[in-house]
């Protein structure tokens, strides 16, 4: 049985004053939810206080990177170990933004997933094609190679390890721009993402990881991209920064 994921990625938004008034509102609004997964990812400097807000809700907290090293001299970077310390139950790895801003590579999304499991992090996963890509039937290609290399790379994942994963597609051209994957279209790469698991991992494992959607999540899609056999959730941009909004994607129907 998979539990439905929805997290929040607030990416770089929100003052500390900012994200205290949008949880609490969070909090308000999704009162008696209790068959989905929440999940809200603010900027590190909110993750301290946002922690105490959240106790005894059933909001979990996520950090949007970390570094896979345990500490050192790393200047400006943040550890697994430092975000279960700040009381992190998630981490988002190897979003587009990371990688096209920041340069990671497949090497430093799979370092930071052995990172994050190894604290007990639970990883969330981004893969998905750009424009071109898609433009060029190149999509599952890509998202073969993104899965592939994050979850075997140098260092391959245990079985049992893949438990507490949950794979994002998030194809970039539905990212910030309004225009989002239609549901069949997220479907046919979700269901081949679950065929690729099938085949790195046994089925008993494979069966169990979430595969959510990000790229133009709103209130007026959500029901219907959540319709979808093997769309497990979603990883919301834009419209998590509006309470209401999130708070109504949490509340999808389904069909
Ligand atoms: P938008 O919902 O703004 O398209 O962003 C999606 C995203 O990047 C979530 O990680």
């Amino acid at each position: 049985m998979r539990i439905p994921l929805i997290a929040g990625n607030w990416k770089m938004n929100n003052l500390i004053h900012q994200g205290v008034e949008l949880v609490l509102k969070l909090r308000e609004l999704t009162k008696g939810v209790n068959e989905v997964e929440i999940v809200v990812a603010p900027p590190f400097t909110s993750l301290y206080h946002l922690k105490f807000l959240l106790a005894g809700s059933p909001i979990k907290l996520a950090a949007q990177n970390l570094f896979w090293e345990k500490s050192g001299a790393y200047t400006g970077e943040v550890s697994a170990g430092m975000l279960k310390d700040v009381g992190c139950e998630y981490v988002i790895i190897g979003h587009s933004e990371r990688r096209q801003y920041f340069h990671e590579t497949e090497d430093a999304v799979n370092k930071k997933l052995l990172a994050a499991i190894g604290a007990g992090i639970k990883p969330i996963v981004c893969v998905g094609e750009t424009l071109e890509e898609r433009e060029s039937g190149k999509t599952l290609e890509i998202v073969k190679f993104h899965v592939e290399k994050a979850l075997t790379g140098k260092t391959g994942l245990a079985q049992g390890a893949i438990k507490d994963l949950t794979i994002a597609y998030e194809p970039v051209w539905a990212i910030g721009t309004g225009v989002n994957a239609t549901p069949e279209e997220a479907e046919e790469v979700h269901n081949y993402i679950r065929e690729l698991l099938f085949e790195l991992f046994e089925t008993n494992h494979a069966k169990d990881v979430r595969i959510i959607y990000g790229g133009s999540v709103k209130p007026s899609n959500i029901d219907s991209l959540m319709a979808q056999p093997n769309i497990d959730g979603a990883l919301v941009g834009g419209a998590c920064l509006k309470a209401e909004d999130f708070a109504r994607i949490v509340k999808f129907q389904r069909a």
